[in-house]
């Protein structure tokens, strides 16, 4: 079986792992390049083509999970990220870095709530389920009965008049210096509102926060059950790879 390269662009790092698709297993460690100053698509372009070339093992194809609104491959929106993405063709981006090999590019949160399905925190769960990643933005995945509903977008959505991300991500935890219980009662109140509207069975928590989980579980209070992330930071690499695998075969 051809190993799949799987590869995660984030606020800080852009992070790529060798994953085997038949079990979504890395497979050795994961490699990262710092993301660069402003994110451009020309200079992502290039710390892209410096990452896969670290990762001759895998054959197969490349997936990259990406903090953007993505619909066939092209990225629509740009919260975090460079302007120049908008409307930009990211998998012949993609595709260019990794010598022409097939290439898929899907959301960020998309692709973390796709590796949980499959081999984590979600597995076997029916229902609805929702990934939501806190990171430098918030990301949100939805699954109905193991189906993703791409491109969700909901830490968009306003809680109190502002923007979810705006008030709750893990950043502004950071920039605004909250402790736990302060970051957690916010929280609380953005997935009151996902609850009010979407009614899922299941929270899964995760982003690099979810590392720390233990520290502030106690917290977080919802009707829905709440978990954290089983794979952790490794999540959107395996989920990219996952959904390049499928794709690919497809
Ligand atoms: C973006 C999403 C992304 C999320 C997490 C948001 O700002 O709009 O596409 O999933 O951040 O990175």
């Amino acid at each position: 079986m051809e190993l799949v390269l799987g590869i995660d662009l984030g606020g800080s790092s852009i992070k790529a792992g060798a994953v085997d698709p038949t079990t979504g297993h890395l497979v050795g460690e994961l490699d990262s390049v710092p993301t660069p100053p402003g994110a451009t698509v020309e200079a992502t372009q290039a710390a892209l083509t410096e990452l896969i070339a670290r990762f001759p093992q895998c054959t197969g194809p490349v997936g990259l999970a990406f903090p953007s609104v993505v619909v066939r491959g092209v990225t629509y929106t740009a919260a975090n990220i460079d302007k120049g993405w908008i409307g930009c063709d990211a998998a012949a981006v993609l595709k260019a870095a990794a010598g022409g090999r097939p290439s898929f590019v899907v959301n960020d949160a998309d692709a973390a709530g796709v590796a949980e399905m499959q081999i984590g925190a979600g597995r076997g769960e029916s229902g609805v389920v929702m990934m939501i990643t806190f990171g430098t933005g918030i990301g949100t995945a939805l699954f109905i009965d193991g189906r993703l509903w791409p491109n969700t977008e909901l830490g968009h959505l306003e809680v109190d008049g502002i923007e979810a991300e705006h008030y709750a991500s893990a950043r502004v935890r950071t920039v605004e210096n909250l402790g736990w219980s302060a970051w957690c009662e916010r929280v609380n109140k953005v997935l009151d509102r996902y609850q009010a509207l979407l009614w899922p069975d299941l929270f899964i928590v995760g982003g690099g926060v979810s590392e720390r989980y233990e520290e502030f579980e106690a917290l977080l209070h919802s009707k829905a059950r709440i978990v954290p992330a089983g794979l952790r930071q490794a999540a959107g690499v395996v989920g990219a790879a996952l959904y390049a695998h499928e794709n690919a075969t497809r």
